[in-house]
């Protein structure tokens, strides 16, 4: 099965939001910590994606899909962190592959893709959050990303449920310039 990844503008995002609501769908009902809770269908992320869309077209978002046989099957998100403080960082947000595409190892293709992209556009520094004790908490760390700790009860499960999340970070290189 051919796979590709692709680093979409406004237009392609915005013509990929059917995709991209179908894959958070399917997503928060199987279960994954993502933001949103249950009841929760395709049309319920619309207004969520048509802001990434936004976010890519103000410069302020850079996302990825991943495809296989010309279909989007998987997506993530680097978002540039908006302070002046901060032009050297970007947190990596809603690594999401459908049910039917896991295991073909497109997390793995979008994460070093995510990290090469953002390197290129000199944010040497990622962080992001997961659910902790859940299948990404483990595909982060063998990515070589640094455990810096665990926040009890941060957020639900689409259920209900409390949910730790473990933060990560990692410097993936590129164009840090702080001046001393
Ligand atoms: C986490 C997620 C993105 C993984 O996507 P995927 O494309 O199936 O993962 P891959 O096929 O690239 O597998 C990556 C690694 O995880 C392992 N893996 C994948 N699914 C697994 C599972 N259910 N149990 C154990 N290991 C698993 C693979 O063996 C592979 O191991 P490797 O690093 O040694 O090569 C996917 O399960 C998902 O969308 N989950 C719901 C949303 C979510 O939790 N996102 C994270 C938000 S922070």
């Amino acid at each position: 099965m051919p796979t590709a990844i692709r680093l979409l503008d406004e237009t392609a995002a915005h013509a990929a939001l059917p995709a991209l609501c179908d894959i958070m769908a399917d997503c928060v009902q199987g279960g994954a910590s993502v933001g949103f809770m249950l009841p929760f269908e395709s049309r319920d992320g619309e207004a969520f994606w048509a802001g990434v869309a936004r976010g890519v077209g103000a410069g302020e978002i850079m996302l990825l899909v991943a495809e296989v046989d010309g279909r989007i099957e998987g997506t993530v998100q680097v978002g540039f962190a908006p302070m002046p403080n901060q032009p050297h960082r970007g947190d990596v947000k809603k690594l999401l592959v459908h049910r039917r595409a896991r295991g073909l190892g497109l997390s793995r293709l979008l994460m070093e893709a995510a990290e090469r992209k953002a390197a290129e556009n000199g944010r040497s520094l990622l962080v992001l959050d997961t659910a902790t004790g859940e299948v990404a908490e483990g595909i982060y760390e063998r990515l070589g990303w640094q455990r810096a700790g665990v926040v009890p009860d941060y957020a639900l499960f689409p259920d209900g449920r409390y949910c730790a999340t473990t933060i990560f970070y990692k410097n993936v290189g590129g164009a840090a310039t702080a001046k001393s």
